[in-house]
């Protein structure tokens, strides 16, 4: 039987789609490409913004139409959707299975009864803020079962942490992924050591707030250290950091220490002004927040950081935007995503606060903080002009022809630098997975583009 496998949302998610990639082979399905010829097709789900929600939406109208001609087909809906929709997505007659972020390790089980007996199942989570036996069966489904196709060849990433405790106001992800839960080291050791075996240079830890990791007496410093023991490994990468000062020095002190772990910290602010931070339930003010960025480029120099921003949060005045816009020009990322607020159902924001910032303002906000964060990436990216960096080749990028260089087989590639900046060159497609050492001759504010040395 063949099953079609769709992904949106954060690198959450995209984990759990190789995990259920992986459990449907094992399961005796094969994983294809085209939607079309799949005997079900299985949607991954993100419920942050409502745009993440739409998309899906309209993915399952499409799917609809397929299934006037395959009347057969199984579609389910798995991850944060389902867990928040529940019942109501099964009432969708397109839909027959829907399965949360908790049950992922039942897929097999629920495609193969959808296939044979055609009724509709759900699976999801009733009481998300308990903890419950599901985690064991969890634990134990990320730990048995490591993708063998990874996204970028000789990468991969591992879960450090589930869930998250912060309930900032506006967000719904400790409402679909449940409370805060940190792997136990030994785990997610053993794991890194087999994707090493197989070839993984990179490794990337994942959690919602991944450096509040607390296991016994370990805290993310510690699983740095240890991860950095494994042979085979050559970068460590962790994502996304909470600004709080717990183990903060100690974190960035392994990472000064530490060679194989990056220079590189992405710590979202969300807001530089203290009124609407409180309204979000972020534990610190602007100040406290640009400390912890003075720190970081003080014990790691040459630091990249990221950020995320959300414009048009309720009661966000020009006054309050303006203190984010100097926020962005003081911290000087390398790069922030920003995001227009999005009511989530059953949010602390969305239940007390009425969503006052016209859409045409959040607009304008977000294009203005965008340009901001431009003009300070560009000029962090002239930095780069005339040096030599070292990057781990992703593969061809989007627009690659083959041979555009001298050799057979070569493409334009694209690879990251440690700090995670984008390096365009050309070289042989065999350096996909591999580590390369790349003179920067150009450089714009999202790209860098070279030759290789
Ligand atoms: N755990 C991470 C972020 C997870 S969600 C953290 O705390 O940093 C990724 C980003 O989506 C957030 O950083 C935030 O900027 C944005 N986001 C979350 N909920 C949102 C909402 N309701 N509307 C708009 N953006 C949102
Ligand atoms: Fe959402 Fe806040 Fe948790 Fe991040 S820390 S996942 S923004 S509740
Ligand atoms: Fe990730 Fe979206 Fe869920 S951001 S945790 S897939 S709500």
């Amino acid at each position: 039987m063949k099953v079609h496998l769709q992904t949106y949302g954060c690198q959450m998610n995209k984990l759990d789609s190789e995990l259920v990639t992986a459990a449907l082979k094992n399961g005796g399905f094969e994983i294809i490409d085209s939607e079309k010829d799949a005997d079900a097709v299985l949607i991954n789900t993100c419920s942050v913004r409502d745009h993440a929600e739409q998309r899906v939406m309209s993915h399952l109208g499409l799917l609809k139409h397929i299934k006037k001609t395959k009347p057969d087909m199984v579609v389910g809906v798995i991850g944060c959707m389902a867990q928040r929709l529940g019942a109501e997505l099964l009432a969708d007659k397109t839909v027959d299975i829907v399965c949360g972020p908790g049950q992922i390790p039942q897929i097999t089980e629920l495609v193969t009864k959808a296939l044979r007996e055609k009724t509709k199942t759900i699976a999801v989570t009733e009481k998300i803020r308990q903890k419950s036996a599901e985690d064991d069966a969890l634990e134990e489904f990320e730990t048995v079962s490591d993708s063998d196709d990874k996204r970028i060849p000789n990468q991969a990433f591992v879960r450090a942490m589930r869930g998250c405790n912060n309930f900032c106001t506006y967000c719904i992800v400790p409402y679909v992924r449940g409370p805060e839960v940190s792997r136990p080291p030994a785990a997610i050791i053993e794991q890194v050591k087999r994707l090493a075996d197989s070839g993984v240079k990179m490794v990337t830890l994942l959690g919602q707030t991944v450096n509040s990791y607390k296991y016994d007496t370990y805290c993310l410093a510690d699983l740095l250290g240890m991860v950095s023991e494994i042979d085979g490994i050559e970068w460590i990468r962790f994502v996304t950091s909470y600004p709080a000062e717990e183990f903060y020095e100690r974190i960035l002190k392994a990472m000064s220490e530490l060679p194989k772990v990056c220079k590189y910290l992405h710590m979202p602010a969300q807001s530089g002004s203290d009124k609407i931070l409180k309204a979000m339930n972020r534990n610190y003010k602007a100040g406290k927040y640009l400390e912890l960025i003075d720190k970081a480029k003080e014990i790691v120099p040459g630091i990249a950081l990221s950020g995320d921003f959300i414009v048009g949060f309720p009661g966000e005045t020009e006054e309050d935007f303006k203190q984010t816009v100097s926020l962005v020009q003081n911290a000087r990322y390398k790069n922030c995503f920003v995001f227009k607020y999005s009511p989530r159902p059953g949010t602390t924001a969305d239940k007390r606060l009425q969503d006052t910032v016209a859409e045409e303002v959040k607009k304008k906000r977000n294009i203005k903080l965008l340009a901001v964060q431009e003009k300070i990436s560009d000029e962090l990216s002239k930095e780069f002009q005339g040096k030599e960096v070292k990057v781990l080749v992703e593969g061809p990028s989007k627009k690659a022809k083959v041979n555009p260089c001298s050799e057979k087989g070569c493409a334009q590639l694209i690879g990251r630098t440690e700090g995670d900046w984008i390096v365009v060159f050309d070289g042989p497609m065999t350096l996909a997975g591999e580590f390369a050492k790349v003179k920067i001759t150009r450089t714009s504010p999202l790209t860098l583009f070279g030759e290789m040395g």
